[in-house]
């Protein structure tokens, strides 16, 4: 057994259910010498690590891992809500698949519907039945259990089950979360019976049991995706969405499909290949494309300061051209053509070394509108399956919304549209024609679960963080091109740009005075965000060795760990 990021606080209370060691496994090609887990959650990596013990691969173990967090997390993920899981099939040559399970309009949306006399409500796309997509993760845990798991979903679904069953410890990330919506939350009397106490916050130690959702998730585990589309549960989700004056029906839940689709993967120099999110994600082709154009640029020789010139400009230009992106099943993406060499050479000769280019002179692009709480988790098996997830109900505690009943509280994934393509959303982006809304369509995201692999590595990434989520991404990705240790990956201070509005934002400590007065003096307008930001779970596979090295962020209240393999 092995610790690979450890968590004071939480070490403690987890470590004996850590020593776990998986059966004998014969030697492959390219040895992992340890399965292991990086979640936002030590009792979500513990589920994950009990279902690579007892047989499971790592997508039973992305399955288990998912719908712990589900339970120990209701403010970042759920069965309410979707996301994206992009998976490594191992083999000599590995075969890479992206599982969209975002969430879609109701079938009776439309692009006016959060339109109250002749003005979007933003409200309404926040708080309340209105405010939520149709959700995508129980059809997600279903299909990678049945295409891709050794193990049936019933199994898979066991920690979750027994979390809800027997409650979880309140932490103080839940409580800070809380604080943040408890306005929404005591407005809806489920989610206020089921995540409140009395209407009030909760306390640190607090239990939280949730009966109702575990009943969910035994009709999910009994009847496999029908069992949460179609029957008791999709009849409550309906009647509590409607009752609330929600416009789900029945056929919007019957009719959900997760899809498959190409992962993005763009090449990058020594051998090495990103593999990411396509649309209906933007945060691959902005890691893409700031990967291209730093390539363009002495990034890495650069002194700090320099560096995050380069990085801020690069990211600039990637956020702007987000705009022409949205629902690959509604709109065509000009993804070769955002990804073109000329046009990221284009954009990178464009970059002045010593000042900050002012947003207001690129082309001027509609503003749009994006999603605030997410969770994100790698995993591998002996093998060298593996996965990267980001899954979310969009900002903490989603719409704050729970169907009574059902345990299940609603995503406010439709705040990712353009409800105002002139306007711009929760995370200050700007809104677009391709993202605006429409019946069944899926919002434009910016989760970005993401591989780098060489022949001699394999390294996944990803965070939640709303419009931050790519910028994070691509500065835990620079660590590890700097050759610098996953613990790096994770703890390295952030700053972001993203084109609308024009500053450079970043946390408290990122920058010395000295740098600041430098950033300053070419042209940046800063922004202290007064407070760390994002949750990154990493991992780094030594192909030559077999060793692995995870890690998880140190913001958060997270777990990696490996269980031991026995040859
Ligand atoms: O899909 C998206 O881009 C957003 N709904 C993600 C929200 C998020 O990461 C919030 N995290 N703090």
């Amino acid at each position: 057994m092995s610790l690979l990021n450890r968590n004071p606080h939480v070490l403690s209370r987890f470590c004996a259910l850590l020593l776990l060691g998986t059966a004998a496994l014969h030697a492959s090609a390219q040895p992992v010498a340890q399965a292991t887990v990086a979640s936002a959650h030590p009792a979500a990596t513990v589920a994950g690590l009990e279902t690579l013990a007892g047989g499971g691969n790592a997508f039973d173990a992305a399955v288990a891992i998912a719908s712990a967090l589900a339970v120990v997390e209701p403010y970042g993920s759920g069965l309410g809500g979707g996301g994206f899981f992009l998976l490594r099939q191992a083999g000599p040559k590995p075969t890479y698949r992206f599982i969209d399970a975002r969430e879609r309009a109701p079938l009776a949306s439309s692009a006016q519907m959060y339109m109250r006399n002749g003005k979007v409500q933003p409200e309404l796309s926040l708080n309340g039945p209105l405010a939520a997509a149709i959700p995508g993760l129980p059809a997600a845990l279903a299909e990678i259990t049945s295409r891709f798991g050794r193990k049936p979903l019933a199994d898979n679904l066991v920690p979750a089950i027994r979390l809800a069953t027997d409650g979880v410890s309140i932490d103080r990330v839940y409580i800070d979360r809380a604080e943040g919506r408890l306005e929404a939350m005591r407005k809806d009397r489920e989610t206020s019976r089921v995540f409140l106490q009395q209407g009030n916050l909760p306390e640190e130690w607090d239990l939280l049991r949730q009966p109702d959702l575990a009943k969910t998730l035994e009709r999910l585990a009994r009847y496999g995706r029908s069992g949460f589309y179609e029957g008791e549960t999709a009849d409550r989700l309906v009647e509590g969405v409607r009752a609330a004056g929600g416009i789900w029906s029945l056929e919007d839940l019957r009719s959900y499909q997760v899809v498959e689709r190409q992962p993005l993967r763009y090449p990058l120099a020594d051998g090495r290949e990103l593999i990411s999110a396509p649309p209906p994600s933007a945060g691959g082709v902005a890691l893409a494309q700031s990967l291209g154009m730093l390539a363009q640029l002495p990034w890495q020789k650069a002194e700090p300061t320099q560096r995050v010139h380069y990085v801020a400009e690069v990211l600039r230009r990637a956020y702007h051209d987000r705009s022409m992106l949205g629902d690959p099943d509604r709109i065509a993406n000009p993804v070769q053509q955002l990804l073109a060499p000329d046009y990221l050479k284009r954009l990178a000769a464009g970059i002045d070394p010593n000042r900050a280019t002012p947003s207001a002179s690129l082309p001027p692009k509609p503003t749009w509108r994006e999603g605030d709480h997410t969770t994100h988790f790698v995993v591998i098996d002996e093998q060298g399956n593996a996965v990267a997830a980001t899954l979310s109900v969009n900002l903490p505690f989603g719409s704050a919304f729970t169907p009574p009943g059902t345990g299940v509280v609603l995503n406010d994934e439709m705040d990712d549209f353009a409800a105002d393509i002139e306007g711009s959303n929760a995370y200050g982006l700007a809104g677009s024609a391709a993202n605006a809304i429409a019946s069944g369509k899926r919002p434009l995201s910016s989760m970005s679960p993401s591989f780098i692999e060489s022949p001699n590595e394999l390294a996944a990434f990803g965070t939640p963080g709303g419009s931050r989520i790519p910028s994070m991404v691509l500065l835990a990705m620079l660590q590890y091109l700097d050759g610098r240790a996953v613990q790096n990956w994770v703890s390295a201070p952030r700053y972001h740009n993203q084109y609308l509005p024009d500053v450079l934002e970043h946390e408290p400590r990122t920058f010395t005075d000295a740098q600041k007065a430098d950033l300053t003096a070419r042209g940046y307008t800063l922004k202290d965000v007064g407070r760390s930001y994002g949750n990154q779970q990493v991992l780094l596979w030594n192909k030559k060795n077999g060793d692995v090295d995870a890690a998880s962020d140190p913001r958060g209240i997270g777990l990696a760990a490996g269980t031991t393999v026995h040859y």
